[in-house]
């Protein structure tokens, strides 16, 4: 963990005053350094679209119901051919051995023990089968899925991909809207380094490909993007793959139904957070949209400023099969590592049973009817 100098290091219980995920931000707050704040916690450029994921879900309105019969009622979904005791997943973060140092050992051991599915990212500070051998094995758990950064060296991809299925990871989410940074401004300002011990260590051996720029030509253009993937790598991923693929980074509709038509296996409505496009669409306000052009088709799962067992249960209103949580699992990691990881997604499904209670919602099937305004559309 990068912490700061002048506090020990962590090994921390929660103080009795964190109990929201807000809370755990706030505490969170004191006990990195401001560098590492900036990489984990920052968002693009003016961070307007990582304000606004966070505003766009407390904005939509739920219209309580009373006196209905709920005993009996749950929060289980299915997902992709599997009943799972409740819709939250954990959203692929890198390098989450700068917030503890236990990093993803922590965040899966937690993930696992709450149910929780846990997407593990490509950037990774651990090995992938570390994470599975941690993972799999409890009884309880959601789904393990691999989240998968296509890189410039086909083969290397396809050996990472066969080693996330040897490992026994259940699918593959490829990430699809960042092929290039971010203009990350808070990042830079704070000159952050990756510190000595954290790598992407599941990338250990990729050789970046030779830089082919002439003088006047741009790095994005002429360099970044011709590495970067297209529709057509949709194909040959699922031609190397017996794991369904999604796809993550959606926010057009014309995309969530390309994605579709190239075989995706689901559809993750995402802007990375706010960390790719700042001024992109928010993701409460895509879902619809999407939900809309897919018709049910695959299953659409959404993230982007959930703090809220009430943003969970707008979303699935909205149209959602079930939601990644970020930032707030980075925060309850930094904080008191396992522990305080389940403490966060121990809230958050908490707070979607109370407010599924206060809406009259038996089951998710009735989240829908929780909004207040507009038609929900189809779900799956
Ligand atoms: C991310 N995100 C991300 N996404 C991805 O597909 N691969 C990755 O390696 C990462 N890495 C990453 C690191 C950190 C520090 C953060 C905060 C985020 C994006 C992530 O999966 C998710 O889309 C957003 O974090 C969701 O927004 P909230 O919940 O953080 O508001």
């Amino acid at each position: 963990m990068t912490a700061r100098p002048d506090l020990p290091h962590p090994n921390r219980t929660l103080p009795a005053g964190v109990v929201t995920l807000a809370d755990h931000e706030q505490h969170a707050q004191g006990l990195l350094d401001d560098a590492t704040w900036a990489y984990l916690f920052g968002a693009a450029a003016d961070e307007l679209t990582f304000a606004r994921n966070l505003d766009a879900w407390r904005h939509i309105e739920l219209l309580p119901r009373v006196l209905r019969p709920l005993a009996g009622g749950h929060t289980h979904v299915q997902l992709l051919g599997r009943t799972l005791p409740h819709p939250i997943l954990v959203a692929p973060m890198a390098y989450q051995r700068l917030a503890h140092p236990d990093g993803e050992n922590a965040t899966a051991l937690a993930a696992a023990a709450l149910g929780a599915g846990l997407v593990f990212s490509t950037q990774a500070s651990a090995p992938l089968d570390d994470i599975a051998k941690a993972f799999l094995p409890e009884p309880g758990r959601g789904p393990l899925w691999f989240q998968l950064y296509a890189q410039p060296d086909r083969g290397f991809t396809q050996e990472l991909v066969r080693r996330a299925e040897s490992a026994g990871y259940e699918a593959l989410v490829l990430t699809v809207d960042a092929p290039v940074q971010g203009a990350r401004d808070g990042e830079r300002r704070a000159h952050f380094r990756l510190p000595d011990g954290v790598s992407a260590v599941n990338l250990a051996g990729l050789r970046s490909p030779p830089r082919v720029l002439q003088a006047g030509q741009s790095a994005v253009f002429d360099d970044l993007l011709t590495h970067a993937p297209t529709w057509d790598d949709i194909a040959w991923l699922r031609s190397i793959t017996r794991l369904p693929v999604l796809l993550k980074g959606i926010l057009h509709p014309d995309d969530a139904r390309q994605a579709i038509g190239c075989g995706a296996a689901g559809v993750i409505v995402s802007n990375h957070g706010g960390r790719t496009l700042d001024t992109a669409v928010t993701t409460a306000a895509a879902l619809p949209r999407i939900a809309q052009a897919v018709q049910g088709d695959v299953p659409l799962l959404v993230d982007g400023g959930i703090r809220r067992g009430t943003d969970v249960l707008k979303a699935m209103g909205l149209g959602a099969s079930a939601v990644l949580v970020g930032r707030p699992v980075l925060h309850g990691l930094a904080n008191a590592g396992a522990t305080g990881v389940a403490h966060v997604l121990r809230l958050l499904r908490d707070e979607l049973e109370i407010a599924m209670a206060l809406t009259g919602c038996r089951t998710l099937a009735d989240a829908p009817a929780a909004l207040a305004q507009g038609d929900a559309p189809p779900r799956r």
